[in-house]
């Protein structure tokens, strides 16, 4: 994609790129977190009799599936297909992704024994990722494939809590209670994190993001303590020539703090605009963040809120436009190819 000849400065073609990278690119560039899946009919249609981490592990559905909204779309990236628990039942944690709810495990992390259960993570484990990303990326040519993983604070609450949760309560507790405890198992976890991340980098990814959804659970004291730490050792397993994007939801009173990951890009989501959050963060390149319900409401409607995502953006030295979390499952895939259409005709240079 790039031109990288010794001594003169590259100017990325992809839109995502130039943008993640600082420079100026053709058109604000646009994605969605949770584009590939439940949303899209050819998607639900595709995985019909398949189980969720039977298609994480298939490289063929993997690749169809990253490229459906790409196709449907014409986003600026692809992000691959895949979920935040695939490296932990990877390396033989007995996990499930039920339908409707999200990762299940049988056996909820609780003690100091539950450790053992936890190993390093080797690229042998995950031969289907390397070989989808390899599929995809021959097939998306210069368009950017996006790599991600959960980072550890996200990963560890569904490890304690067993599930989705609503309060963290075993999770906050283990960490106050035992912090020696929390950071073997938080340092085991930002190793699988870290080495997930590396692996999809080596397969072909042109950039990567760490999903730190429930990070906003924590006081800004608290995620400096027992979250950030291992969230930045996850982001230095990848090189800083790769945009790493870290993002999280409830996140405003963290905004400075997420910087400290090392990213080169802030996720921001729908309840801080971007142009307080680029106040905040000088020189750094901001991604967001329409509220995931705006496509439900009348496309003119839509498309004005979009403006005003756009406008605020012009306040970051670089804007990548996405929801400001994931696409809601119900939402009408029309909708997002006429707010994809909007911003690139209205954004073109
Ligand atoms: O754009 C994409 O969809 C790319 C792939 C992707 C998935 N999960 C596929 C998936 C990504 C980037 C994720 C990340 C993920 N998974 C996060 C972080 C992002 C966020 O939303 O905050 C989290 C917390 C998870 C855990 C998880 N997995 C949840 C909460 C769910 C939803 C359960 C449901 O059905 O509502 C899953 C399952 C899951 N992951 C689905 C998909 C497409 C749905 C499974 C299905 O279609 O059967």
């Amino acid at each position: 994609m790039d031109s990288t000849a010794a001594g003169t400065t590259t100017t990325s073609t992809s839109p995502y790129m130039a943008a993640a990278r600082g420079e100026t690119p053709q058109h604000t560039p646009v994605w969605f977190m949770r584009q590939a899946g439940r949303s899209l009919p050819e998607y639900r249609e595709l995985r019909s009799g398949t189980t969720m981490l039977e298609a994480c592990t298939n490289p063929e559905m993997t690749c169809e599936i990253t490229l459906q909204p790409v196709q449907r779309y014409d986003v600026d990236a692809a992000v691959f297909f895949s979920d935040i628990v695939v490296p932990l039942a990877a390396v033989g944690i007995d996990i499930d992704i039920v339908p409707g709810t999200g990762p299940v495990l049988n056996q909820p992390f609780r003690t100091e024994a539950d450790l053992e259960r936890l190993r390093n993570l080797d690229p042998c484990d995950i031969p289907y990722i390397t070989e989808a990303i390899g599929l995809a990326t021959k097939e998306l040519g210069d368009k950017p494939l996006i790599g991600f993983a959960g980072a550890p604070y996200t990963l560890a609450s569904y490890l304690i809590e067993g599930g989705p949760s609503r309060d963290y309560l075993n999770t906050k507790t283990m960490m106050r209670n035992n912090p020696d405890l929390w950071n073997r198992l938080l340092n085991k976890l930002a190793a699988i994190c870290g080495e997930f991340l590396r692996v999809q980098v080596e397969a072909g990814a042109s950039a990567i993001q760490l999903f730190d959804s429930w990070a906003g659970s924590l006081s800004k004291a608290d995620f400096r303590t027992y979250a950030l730490p291992y969230a930045a050792q996850a982001m230095m397993s990848v090189s800083e020539s790769t945009p790493r994007t870290y993002f999280g939801v409830g996140t405003s009173h963290l905004l400075e703090s997420m910087r400290d990951t090392g990213a080169s890009v802030i996720g921001v989501d729908w309840r801080t605009t971007l142009d307080e959050a680029a106040e905040r963060l000088p020189g750094t390149v901001l991604q967001g963040n329409l509220d995931p319900t705006v496509p439900f409401a009348d496309t003119d409607i839509m498309l004005q809120e979009a403006d005003k995502v756009l406008q605020a953006g012009q306040a970051a030295p670089g804007h990548i436009f996405n929801l400001g979390h994931g696409v809601h499952p119900t939402t009408n895939p029309d909708q997002l190819k006429r707010l994809v259409d909007h911003i690139h005709e209205t954004t073109r240079r």
